[in-house]
């Protein structure tokens, strides 16, 4: 058992929960990074709730979360990583879990703080649907990403998450990866949506999504896709602009990710001078905390001897 506040060991014991070799693409990096994403996604600037403080994931509100479906394993993965550290807080784990993810996987240096608290009963989970909807397009990412204080380019550079990970039939009604080498971190995301034929195609399942039709495909290949809202970046021209640019200039681009997913993980964070987290359970906003649950087993208290 690590020592309260040796955050080099937790980020060790990611690591190694890292390969899996009888799990989709054989690492867990592109669903730690999604439950990282979804975790902090939620934040809601004007109402300041939401955000990656709190582990709302683990209570069925916000774990039961169609959007989120696929998301268990994540969590599952990093269940042995809380064991051997009990004393990091859920919201930590996770989002740093999506940080060491993008680094291990050739993705840039994300820097991270520590210091979030858990939710100690669900009645300050966010509601359901503050998450993106694939099969939708620029105006709906804009009404999602500004609502967290994202401009154009942040949800574009954000966006090539996608270079990681894939689709599930089962969780998201998608299907397939993005990319060829979808557990390399790198900017091809951008480059084959500028550079490849996106023809529309519905699935058995009645999804709309965009796949490459490759001519030179063989039996068994697996098709590369694109979602709506992956196709809307390169048809909106304001955002167009920075697919461009990331698609030419990987170093801008891995500037960028590592910038904007460090403010992804810390909306609704407020921080002293000294970088402690101010808020508890998500106080802020307005939100009155319940006092916090003892770690110890509770009943009557016995009368000293
Ligand atoms: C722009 C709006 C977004 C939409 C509509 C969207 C939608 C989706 C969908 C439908 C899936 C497939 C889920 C499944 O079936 O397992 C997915 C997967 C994924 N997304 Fe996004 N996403 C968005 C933004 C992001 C962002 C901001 C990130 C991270 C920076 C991200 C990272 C990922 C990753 C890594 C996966 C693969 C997960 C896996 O392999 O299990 N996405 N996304």
């Amino acid at each position: 058992m690590s020592n309260p506040g040796d955050y080099d060991a937790v980020r060790r014991d990611i690591v190694a929960q890292l390969k899996k070799p009888d799990y989709d693409d054989g690492s867990a990096g592109p669903v730690f990074v999604r439950l990282a994403w979804h975790s902090a996604g939620t934040y809601d600037a004007k109402s300041d709730t939401g955000g990656s403080n709190g582990a709302g994931m683990r209570y069925e509100a916000e774990g039961g979360d169609p959007a989120n479906a696929g998301l268990q394993h994540g969590r599952a993965f990093l269940e042995p990583v809380k064991e051997k550290n009990p004393w990091i807080t859920y919201a930590d784990l996770w989002t740093l879990a999506g940080a060491v993810a993008i680094e291990e996987m050739g993705g840039p240096k994300i820097p991270w703080l520590p210091g979030r608290t858990d939710l100690v009963d669900d009645s300050k989970v966010p509601p359901r649907g503050r998450l993106p909807d694939g099969a939708q397009g620029a105006d709906h990412l804009r009404f999602i990403f500004n609502r967290m204080g994202f401009n154009d380019q942040e949800i574009v550079a954000l966006a090539g998450g996608h270079n990681l990970g894939r689709c599930h039939s089962d969780r998201s009604g998608f299907e397939g990866p993005w990319v060829n080498n979808p557990t390399r971190f790198s900017n091809q995301f951008f480059k084959l949506l500028l550079r490849l034929q996106w023809t529309p195609k519905t699935l058995a399942n009645g999804v709309r999504q965009f796949v490459y039709v490759d001519p030179d495909a063989e039996e068994g290949d697996e098709q590369l896709m694109m979602l709506p809202t992956d196709v809307a970046l390169i048809e909106d021209p304001k955002m167009r602009v920075w697919v461009e640019k990331y698609a030419e200039d990987k170093d801008l681009f891995f500037e960028h990710f590592s910038n904007v997913f460090a403010k992804l993980v810390e909306l609704g964070i407020r921080r002293d001078a000294s970088g402690m987290v101010l808020n508890t359970d998500n106080v802020k906003g307005g939100y009155v905390s319940a006092p916090k649950k003892s770690n110890q087993a509770t009943g009557p208290v016995q009368a000293r001897l």
